[in-house]
């Protein structure tokens, strides 16, 4: 009864360990064998990313996309990570089975798995899949700072310490330079994944939302697909509670929003020149597939 809340919140930050040779931290694990054996279904949708790479952006444009139209009460009542619920969690007990018991159809669902951590399922009932990757620098800042607000993520530490275990690929969900080639090696052979890039989003909403549509087999009004590009904007993101994560109580605002600065090139006001030339030497060894491309700036 004594106890502060900072005391409890220190105390829920997890640690990291290897798992399957993946830094895990155990809200992510600890329901592993349910998440294993779920149960897909042919028109699961499924949006993957590295956490930080526009994973909120893409599922409520989905979510407008499918159910703007149909069911408006969603966009008020329903926080996004209800509406397109994370695979792996078992963090809340009571919504452990939460991507399972989703009424929608078709369900979305979201997850950071790295690919061989995607349950058979989805690939045996051939469900299609969005990944969304950004480029390595943003990611690494976004990453930081949602670290320090979120109280269910491991200590960041410093920026350079973190800026190392980025490298290292010491943080929830493994490295992001496996991530991001694990699932593009994986495009090459599974026709119903479209991999798609935070800028290219960034720099022509309306074109990434029709190339979605087309993967989808929707095909909206040009006027609905005007809604939703405006609805999805930073701006109007940032301000709608429903989308924003401000109703989670792990999230600590005053240290930094969950929607932050929604830009390409913000790795600018945090690498120091040195590090950013060990950066991209060490990012030269590791992305050897030249069929993959990032841009750092738009
Ligand atoms: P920043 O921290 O760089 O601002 P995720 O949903 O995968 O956790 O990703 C969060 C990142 O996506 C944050 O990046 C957030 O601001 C950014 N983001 C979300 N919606 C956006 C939008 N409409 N435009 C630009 N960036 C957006």
């Amino acid at each position: 009864p004594s106890c502060s809340l900072a005391t409890f919140m220190d105390s829920i930050r997890p640690e990291l360990f290897d798992f399957h040779g993946v830094s895990m931290s155990h809200y992510f694990t600890n329901n592993w064998e349910n998440v294993q054996n779920f149960q897909a279904r042919p028109d699961d949708i499924v949006i993957a990313t590295y956490p930080k790479a526009g994973t909120t952006w893409v599922s409520y444009i989905l979510d407008l996309l499918y159910f703007g139209q149909t069911a408006p009460e969603r966009q008020t009542s329903i926080p996004i990570y209800e509406r397109v619920p994370f695979l792996e969690t078992a963090r809340v007990a009571s919504k452990k089975d939460l991507a399972d018991k989703l009424p929608t159809s078709p369900r979305l669902i979201k997850t950071h798995f790295p690919i061989q951590f995607v349950p058979k399922s989805f690939w045996e009932q051939n469900c299609r899949i969005i990944y969304v990757a950004r480029n390595a620098k943003d990611n690494v800042v976004s990453y930081y700072h949602f670290d320090r607000m979120n109280q269910a993520q491991p200590e960041p530490g410093d920026w350079n310490s973190f800026f190392h275990r980025f490298m290292e690929g010491k943080m929830v969900f493994g490295s992001w330079y496996d991530h991001v080639n694990g699932w593009w090696k994986k495009k090459q052979t599974y026709s119903n994944l479209h991999y798609m890039f935070f800028e290219d989003l960034l720099e022509d909403t309306g074109r990434e939302i029709d190339k979605l549509c087309s993967f989808l087999g929707l095909s909206p009004s040009v006027e609905e697909k005007e809604i939703v590009a405006g609805k999805v904007q930073f701006d109007n993101i940032k301000k709608n509670s429903m989308v924003n994560y401000s109703t989670l109580s792990v999230m600590d605002y005053n240290i930094s929003p969950f929607m932050r600065k929604g830009k390409v090139g913000d790795w600018r006001n945090h690498f120091t020149v040195a590090q950013n030339e060990e950066f991209d030497e060490d990012y030269k060894k590791k992305m050897k597939d030249h069929t993959l491309q990032f841009r750092t700036e738009i």
